[in-house]
């Protein structure tokens, strides 16, 4: 069913006149882990630049429950305190649609000696099973029950008992998981073959700023020194930028920018998509903190690519980056290799006129240039809604996309940002 909201939007018909500043936002990833990790924390937690998203409300929200107090102080910056934790069951309802939620078990567990909670949700990107999470609390010497509707995880009377961890697959949350834990376990853990995103860094600095002990952050091998409840007073967590939001952008701009700055991003996160959109003859002007896309565009190359933990192309960017590979120059293969049935999306992108071959649940083909039509879409997660914005952008005709609630998730009112550089999108009930 489609979800109240929905964005018009009138196609550009290929032109390239858009023009202006697009401001990357905080990053979704890094801040909704620093929120769940305000339960290590004995006074307060001070956090700037959040982004003003339904995720950051629905973290906030379960953070309520277990007893945080949140004051908002002015946009986009928060003091949490933290003062009295006083529940360990995590909201079934909220949690069912906030994948993100299970970062909050690790804390739990580590504040409290408990954690209750259901199988988290989330977008609809095919399987995302929390195996790892299970097992990782087994090793750390908790206990697991599973009742109705939840799980229910117990740590020993004095608390977990660090340990080895080896990930068989490099999970950025349930690296972000057990380093939380490990923070108040008694002696030392170590994660072997760890996730090495930005917002796994950005968290274990915080951490150690406010009285952690992490070692190996953005290496696959992190060491945690279990300790005492961190202190957050006189500092502030800035959240870093949203390198998908920015990527985003930039993919946008290669497509219709007449001049086109993003600011306030991190380019240097975005090696991989910087290569490949070089690689397809885009013309970047790239600065420590902005991106600039302008002028005429040459024809793009058709180009492959292969999603890959960081630092290879995030998973993330796959959907945005396949409207740009629509209008190049030949075949270009998609191989996602992160999640199962992340490319269901396709199937639209072809409705609307793309030469799209699936071959499988990881695999496509996308020959191009294809002329887009607009069309009538929704969203079937927060990135390929994304994706469905930019192949509006660059159609011709009105295009409605549904299920705006899956884009509001991660950008903060996407539509004031567009209009802002000339796109002609309305946001309807
Ligand atoms: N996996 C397991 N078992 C587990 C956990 C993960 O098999 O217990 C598998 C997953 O099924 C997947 C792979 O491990 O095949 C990697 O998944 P990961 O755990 O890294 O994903 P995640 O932590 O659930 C985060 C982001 C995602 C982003 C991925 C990959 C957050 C809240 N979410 O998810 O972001 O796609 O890392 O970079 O940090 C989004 O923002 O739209 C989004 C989906």
């Amino acid at each position: 069913m489609f979800e109240e909201e929905k964005f018009v939007i009138k196609g550009l018909e290929g032109k390239r006149c858009l023009s202006g500043e697009l401001k990357t936002p905080g990053a979704k990833n890094a801040v909704l882990k620093v929120l769940a990790a305000a339960l290590l924390f004995k006074d307060e937690v001070n956090l700037a630049n959040v982004p003003d998203i339904e995720d950051v409300s629905r973290m906030l929200e379960l953070l309520e429950d277990l007893g945080v107090v949140v004051e908002k102080n002015s946009p986009g910056t928060y003091r949490l305190i933290t003062t009295d934790i006083n529940s360990s069951d995590i909201s079934v309802e909220i949690s069912k649609r906030l994948r993100a939620s299970i970062v909050l078990t690790g804390p739990l567990l580590g504040r409290l000696g408990r954690a209750a909670f259901p199988h988290p949700g989330g977008c609809v990107i095919g399987k995302r099973p929390i195996d790892f999470t299970l097992e990782g609390f087994i090793s750390l010497g908790a206990s697991l029950t599973e009742e109705t509707e939840c799980y229910v995880i117990t740590a020993p009377v004095d608390g977990l008992q660090g340990t080895e961890i080896f990930f068989k697959t490099q999970s950025v949350t349930s690296t972000e998981n057990f380093m939380m834990a490990a923070v108040l376990a008694r002696g030392k853990t170590i994660l072997k073959n760890s996730a090495l995103e930005p917002e796994v860094v950005s968290l274990g600095e915080f951490l150690n700023d406010c009285g952690a002990r992490i070692e190996g952050l953005g290496t696959s091998t992190i060491t945690i020194y279990g300790g005492e409840l961190l202190s957050g007073q006189g500092k502030v967590y800035v959240t870093i930028p949203d390198r998908i939001a920015a990527g985003s952008f930039i993919v946008l701009a290669a497509l219709t920018a007449e001049d086109v700055l993003v600011t306030d991003c991190r380019p240097d996160h975005l090696d991989a998509l910087i290569y490949i959109l070089r690689s397809m003859g885009v013309q970047l002007e790239v600065t420590d903190s902005s991106v600039r896309i302008r002028g005429r565009q040459p024809t793009f190359k058709a180009v492959d690519i292969k999603t890959h933990e960081y630092p290879g192309f995030p998973t993330d960017l796959q959907a945005p980056l396949a409207v740009l590979l629509t209008q190049s120059e030949g075949s270009s293969f998609i191989f996602e290799t992160i999640f199962e049935n992340r490319l269901q999306y396709l199937d639209s992108i072809s409705r609307m006129g793309a030469e799209v071959k699936v071959i499988d649940a990881h695999r496509a083909l996308l020959t191009g240039p294809s002329k887009l039509e607009g069309k009538e879409v929704a969203s079937p997660d927060l990135r390929a809604g994304l994706a469905y914005v930019i192949a509006a952008i660059i159609a011709s005709g009105e295009s409605v996309v549904h299920n705006v609630y899956y884009i509001d998730r991660g950008y903060e009112r996407l539509e004031e940002s567009l209009q802002a550089i000339g796109v002609d999108i309305k946001r309807v009930q």
